[in-house]
């Protein structure tokens, strides 16, 4: 089936819709990077009409973004383009944010430092990139959920795997971003983000 879902994102929009509704920009493009099914840009760039959503995924996904796109019938959401953390350049030039939600765990250290590189390339003094997932902190140990969800990751693909907080952030700043903010939200996840320097 083309138009495919995750019934993980009927448990999270709402919660990520909150902390973007506060930290995005007023107008502007946002960029997705590893869109999936498509549900969130569909459900984002409705409830967001004064922002130009951007999803993007590998190849594979387009089909079933542009599907909930097609659905969705939304002048704000934009053709889904192809954009691999893994590979050389990114499709669009300039947005206001980048917004990235379960694939930083997903996919290859590689790919994260790339998200961080790309987004600092793309982003304004004052652009935002926010991530949602699940990360290790240094000073507490990590829930037996994630725990388990770490495991469940490797043994899929080593190169994956619940990635440390303080590794991530050294890769933020690096890249000239400053953390805004970092909050606990439902069933172990974090709501985090960076506003470029
Ligand atoms: C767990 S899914 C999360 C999808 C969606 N953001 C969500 O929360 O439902 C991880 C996503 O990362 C994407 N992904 C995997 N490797 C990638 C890469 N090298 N570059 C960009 N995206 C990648 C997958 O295609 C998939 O859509």
């Amino acid at each position: 089936m083309v138009k495919r879902t995750a019934s993980s994102v009927d448990t999270n929009k709402d919660v990520i819709l909150a902390a973007l509704r506060m930290l995005l920009p007023r107008e502007g493009t946002v960029l997705e990077v590893g869109s999936g099914t498509g549900q969130h840009a569909a459900y984002f760039a409705k409830h967001l009409p004064h922002l130009s959503w951007q999803p993007t995924d590998l190849e594979e996904n387009l089909p079933s973004i542009r599907a909930w796109a097609a659905d969705a019938t939304l002048p704000n959401l934009r053709p889904p383009l192809v954009l691999d953390l893994l590979q050389d350049g990114w499709p669009v030039g300039s947005v206001q944010a980048v917004v990235c939600i379960n694939t930083v765990h997903i996919v290859a250290w590689t790919g994260v430092e790339r998200l961080f590189e790309g987004a600092g390339q793309i982003l304004p003094p004052g652009g935002v990139i926010y991530v949602y997932g699940a990360y290790r902190y240094a000073m507490r140990p990590l829930e037996s959920s994630n725990e388990e969800f770490d495991r469940w990751l490797k043994a899929r693909d080593p190169a994956s795997g619940v990635r440390d907080f303080e590794a991530v952030n050294a890769l933020a700043e690096r890249n000239g971003f400053v953390l805004a903010g970092d909050e606990p939200v439902p069933v172990n996840n974090r709501s985090i983000w960076w506003v470029k320097s």
